[in-house]
């Protein structure tokens, strides 16, 4: 099955005032999810529904919106990722059949069969969407049974099967709207005297300070002044009210060029947030997780970690640390693998999930694969604490960054790691390490927010540097131990900006065949601090010297690198060997932000890609 959401943006309100710019400002709040059109719907209280789309960004359709009357107390707007038929004001959302009007996350997969199906019932197609079979159904739904526009949902959805975030507006009963959900988020958004709707909350900060997670199945009709929410069996449920999650307004770049940069500088305070109230004495603090759940950790003999892309990184470091420093076995696993590969459950094993947005498909899937696997309890360590990873787990350690919108993670990598620093040092004391283990990890984790604020004056130099980079077509990252993973990190960043193929190699693998790749075309980036594997990393530094590669090697003062011809130095403050992974990513984010800056690349919405990748 596909799992689908959040590439694409949902906003719906009903209110007693004008709602168009609500739907506006609001896809705008979702625009660096990534999308290629938009598009909105606004009926008024006569039941005249005007409906506008447009290609390309919201401004688009903001300025298109500016040129004609749109007025309307009720309205949906969408931003959308394609999956079915190419980006064009035709496939743009909402979709309308008569009276109605959809807007849909998601993918519909028996949609052929019901198009065809609609096609035979005599109905016109007028995009090659998927979504479109919702708004015809609905429509076919009423004229056959007729009832209220919930009535005629509810058979509808039962027809439906694949992902769907779903929002719907009946132009005969405009004061009205419609939702459901199945493996697409919606949030409810309550305001004075007028309710809202989206996929994530951050389309609604300026209007709603209460808000009210659908569950999966659920379907919600909603009116200014009113709300009812039924779960999958059709019964009126209530479902929690939470206070604004996000932290602060997406639009807000304040005096940076980029989220990315912003988000990079952000760090020392994202990691002091993540790790106060967590220290306590020196020791950690995970109150949070109630005495219950920390006793079941005690026995924990395995841990399975599993994430993709940046966050599998963090779970790659996490099992150098959880073996290194806690003695607790521990493997890590790309979700998407994880989930097809029949995995055999270690006894005892603990399921860690690692995911910045907690909606990331395949990761979500290895999370309810897991309970049919018998792990002894599963754990999410997130960045968006409404998120369906969160609820779905048994319980959930946040990191704290505060929201991240640039495409390429970065402060919610550092953060991950620390928290899985803390638990390392947590799980470590239940297993019997001694107290000093714990000491060592917290006293390294109180000098991280001063010593990346440190890192970050580094980042003149770093810009210099870049200009070795931005007319190579390739790029190699190498490190050892726990900042293998972090060379790792390091190649995805420069992928993912400056669109340059860079790979990651553990160093001791060069002679296993990349060294063939070396030439002064193949710039070399080391990640080489004074530690104990740096005997071994110079005798690999060697090897490429040997072959004409250029290196630029990331160290510090204690490790005595000298420049020389091929060899440039970065020269950093010298740091305890634990945090130096997250010290480190912060030196190779700079690098990356530099390169892509000097090559003009789109850095917060890399091409291709998406804040959070929700198809499988
Ligand atoms: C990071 O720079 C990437 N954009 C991507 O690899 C990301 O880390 C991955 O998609 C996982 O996302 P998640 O942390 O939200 O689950
Ligand atoms: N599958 C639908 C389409 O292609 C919805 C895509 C989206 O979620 O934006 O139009």
């Amino acid at each position: 099955m596909y799992e689908y959401k959040l590439m694409c943006g949902i906003v719906g309100a009903v209110a007693q005032r004008n709602i168009t710019e609500i739907l506006i400002k609001g896809l705008q709040a979702l625009e660096y999810r990534g999308y290629d059109s938009a598009g909105l719907a606004v009926v008024d209280s006569e039941g005249k529904m005007t409906c506008l789309r447009r290609t390309g960004k919201v401004q688009s359709l903001a300025d298109a919106a500016k040129t004609q009357p749109l007025l309307g107390n009720t309205g949906i707007a969408h931003t959308r990722w394609a999956t079915h038929g190419k980006p064009s004001e035709l496939n743009a959302h909402p979709h309308l059949s008569t009276h109605i009007a959809v807007v849909h996350n998601g993918i519909i997969e028996n949609y052929e069969s019901l198009r065809n199906l609609l096609i035979h019932r005599g109905y016109n197609f007028t995009s090659e969407t998927d979504t479109e079979v919702i708004a015809h159904l609905i429509d076919w739904q009423q004229r056959q049974q007729g009832g209220s526009l919930l009535e005629v949902m509810q058979p509808v959805v039962a027809q439906l099967s694949g992902t769907y975030g779903v929002v719907v507006m009946d132009s005969r009963d405009p004061a009205r709207l419609v939702a459901a959900r199945s493996g697409s988020p919606l949030v409810i958004g309550c305001g004075e005297g007028e309710n809202f709707i989206a996929s994530d909350e951050l389309a609604l900060l300026k209007v709603a300070r209460r808000f009210i997670y659908l569950a999966e199945g659920d379907l919600v009709e909603m009116t200014h002044s009113s709300l009812s929410i039924f779960d999958g069996q059709g019964n009126a449920v209530q479902r929690a009210e939470t206070a604004p999650q996000a932290q602060y307004h997406a639009g807000d770049k304040g005096l940076y060029r980029h989220y990315m940069q912003k988000e990079i500088h952000e760090q020392p305070l994202a990691l002091q947030q993540t790790l106060t109230d967590r220290i306590n004495n020196g020791k950690i603090d995970f109150s949070e997780l109630g005495s219950d759940i920390a006793d079941r950790l005690t026995n924990v003999q395995h841990i399975q970690i599993v994430a993709c892309g940046t966050s599998y990184h963090a779970g790659l470091v996490a099992r150098y640390w959880f073996e290194s420093l806690a003695g607790i076995p521990c493997d890590v696993e790309i979700s998407s693998e994880f989930r097809y590969r029949q995995p055999v459950v270690r006894a005892n094993s603990l399921l860690i999930t690692l995911s910045q947005s907690g909606e990331t498909a395949d990761t979500l899937a290895a999370l309810r694969l897991s309970k049919t696997l018998g792990y002894l309890a599963s754990l999410a360590i997130c960045n968006v604490a409404g998120s369906s990873l969160v609820r779905e787990s048994d319980m959930a350690l946040m990191t704290k960054a505060g929201i991240e919108i640039g495409v390429a993670s970065t402060k919610a990598f550092t953060t991950q790691l620390a928290v899985l620093l803390m638990l390392v040092a947590f799980m470590g004391k239940k297993k019997g390490r001694p107290e000093a283990v714990e000491h060592k990890i917290v006293h390294a984790l109180q000098t991280l927010p001063v010593k990346i604020t440190e890192i970050l004056t580094w980042d003149n130099s770093i810009a210099n540097l870049a200009n070795n980079f931005y007319d190579k077509k390739h790029a190699l990252f190498i490190g050892r131990g726990e900042l293998y993973p972090i060379a790792m990190e390091g190649a995805l960043k420069l992928k993912e900006i400056s669109y340059i193929h860079a790979e990651a190699y553990a160093a001791g693998e060069l002679k296993h065949g990349p060294l063939a790749l070396i030439d002064e075309n193949m710039p070399v980036i080391v990640i080489a601090p004074k530690n104990s594997l740096l005997e071994k990393l110079k005798s690999n530094i060697e090897e490429i010297r040997a072959r004409g590669g250029e290196l630029s090697i990331f160290t510090d003062k204690a490790a005595a690198f000298n420049e020389s011809k091929g060899i440039k130095t970065i020269q950093l403050p010298q740091v305890d060997d634990i945090i130096a992974p997250i010290f480190y990513t912060v030196a190779l984010q700079l690098l990356s932000y530099h390169v892509a800056l000097i090559k003009k690349t789109d850095v917060d919405q890399p091409r291709n890609l998406a804040k959070s990748v929700t198809v499988e």
